[in-house]
C-alpha cells in the first residue's frame, strides 16, 4: 500500500497563501497495518483535534497501544450518549478492523453527512482489539487475495494467516489467549476450551489477558457514567448480527429492542444499492452455539442496554472467502457495513 497521505506532511497552499496540511484519507485498497491503523488515528487527531481524542487505554502482551477514538461534533457538551465500537479481537477476522476504520471515517472526514449521528451521542471506536495477534497475521507470505480456508490450515503460512488468539505464550508452549473466551461472564462454558494449545483457550482465569482488561476498562467507565446505550463488537465472518445471551440459553429481557434495531440494519443492507447485498440473519448468541466469556454478555450485564455482536459475511455474490476477503472488495464490503450500523444507530437514537 502507498503510504498514507497524511504521514508526507504536506503543506499545501491554500486561498490566501494559508498553509493547509493535507487530511488524512481511508484508503481501501489494502488491509491498513497496526502502524498504519496507529498513523491514521494520529492524523485524523491532528487534523480534527476539535472532534477527535484519542486515548491509549491499555498495552498488549507484545506493548503495542490500544488506542480508542473519541468522536464527537466538537459542540463541547459532556453529557452525551454514548456507542462504543470495537473490531478485531479475532487476528484473522481482516475485515473487522478495516470495517471500523471506515466507520470512523463516515463520522469524521464525512461529518458533514452523518452529523445527525452526532447530535445528542459521542462515539467510542477501538478498531484492533489485538494488534499482536493480527501482527502475526499478517507476517506470513504477502496476501495475494487467494481463497483461504482456516479449517484446513495445514501449511505454515495458513496457519499464521488463520491466527486468532492474543501472542502471550502459555505454559505448555503454547501461544496465545482466545480474548473473546477471557471475560467475566459465564468464563469457561461452552465452546471455550482449557487447551492453552486451541484456538478458543479461554486463558488462566478471567481477563488473564491484558487486552480484554483494557476492553473491560472501557466497558465499566462508560457504564459508570450512565451514558452508554450501544456496544458493537465486530467479527467476521457469519454473516450474522448476534444479541444476549451467549453463555446461557435465554434471550436478553429486552430482545424484542435488539431485534427491531438489528432489523433496521439488516433491511438497509438489503435495500442498499449492491449488485449482491449481503442477507444477514440475527438471534441470541447462543443460537448459534453456547459461548461464555465473550465481551457481549458482558457489556450487557456491565449495564449497555443494547449489546451486539456484528458477524461480517462470509461470502459475496458466489464467492466464499471466510475471513480473507480480497482485496478488491474492500470497498464495498466496509460500506454495507456502514449503512447498516449507521441505521441501527438511527434507530437507537430514535428510542434511546
Ligand atoms: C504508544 O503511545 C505512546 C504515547 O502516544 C507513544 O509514546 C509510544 O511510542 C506508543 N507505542 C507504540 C509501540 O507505538
Ligand atoms: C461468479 O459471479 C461472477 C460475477 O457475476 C461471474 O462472472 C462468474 O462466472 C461466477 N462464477 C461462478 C463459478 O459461478
Ligand atoms: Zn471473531
Amino acid at each position: 500500500m502507498f503510504l498514507p497521505l497524511f504521514l508526507v506532511t504536506f503543506l499545501l497552499s491554500g486561498g490566501q497563501g494559508t498553509p493547509v496540511r493535507s487530511r488524512p484519507e481511508y484508503q481501501t485498497d489494502d488491509y491498513y497495518t497496526y502502524e498504519e491503523i496507529q498513523n491514521y488515528l494520529k492524523g485524523l487527531a491532528e487534523s480534527y483535534s476539535n472532534q477527535v481524542k484519542l486515548t491509549n487505554v491499555g498495552k498488549s502482551y507484545e506493548n503495542r497501544n490500544l488506542t480508542t477514538i473519541t468522536i464527537s461534533n466538537g459542540d463541547g457538551r459532556k453529557d452525551k450518549k454514548v456507542i462504543f465500537i470495537d473490531a478485531g479481537f479475532h487476528a484473522r477476522e481482516w475485515l473487522t478492523h478495516t470495517a471500523a476504520l471506515n466507520i470512523i471515517d463516515k463520522l469524521v472526514v464525512s461529518f458533514e453527512e452523518n452529523k445527525h449521528l452526532l447530535q445528542d451521542y459521542d462515539w467510542v471506536i477501538l478498531p484492533l482489539v489485538n494488534p499482536d495477534g493480527y501482527t502475526y497475521s499478517r507476517s506470513g507470505n504477502k496476501f495475494t487475495n487467494e481463497i483461504i480456508d482456516c479449517l484446513f490450515a495445514y501449511t505454515k503460512d495458513l496457519a499464521v494467516k488463520c491466527w486468532r488468539k492474543n501472542r502471550e505464550p502459555n505454559k505448555h508452549g503454547c501461544i496465545g489467549t482466545d480474548l473473546n473466551r477471557n471475560f467475566g461472564h459465564g468464563w469457561g462454558k461452552g465452546d471455550s476450551s482449557s487447551d492453552p494449545c486451541q484456538p478458543t483457550y479461554k486463558g488462566l482465569s478471567e481477563f488473564s489477558a491484558s487486552e480484554s482488561q483494557a476492553v473491560r476498562r472501557v466497558l465499566l467507565d462508560l457504564a459508570n457514567t450512565g451514558r452508554c446505550v450501544l456496544y458493537l463488537s465486530i467479527h467476521s465472518a457469519l454473516g450474522e448480527i448476534l444479541y444476549p445471551w451467549g453463555s446461557e440459553e435465554i434471550k436478553a429481557e429486552n430482545y424484542k429492542e435488539h431485534e427491531e434495531v438489528v432489523q433496521a440494519g439488516i433491511d438497509a443492507i438489503a435495500n442498499g444499492n449492491f449488485q449482491f447485498p449481503s442477507t444477514y440473519k440475527q438471534g441470541p448468541s447462543h443460537s448459534l452455539y453456547v459461548t461464555g466469556g465473550c465481551s457481549s454478555d458482558y457489556a450487557y450485564e456491565a449495564g449497555f442496554p443494547l449489546s451486539l455482536i456484528w458477524e461480517l459475511p462470509e461470502e459475496r455474490g458466489n464467492l466464499t472467502f471466510e475471513f480473507h476477503p480480497p482485496t478488491n472488495l474492500i470497498g464495498e464490503l466496509v460500506e454495507e457495513t456502514w449503512i447498516g450500523i449507521r441505521a441501527i444507530a438511527e434507530k437507537v437514537m430514535d428510542k434511546y
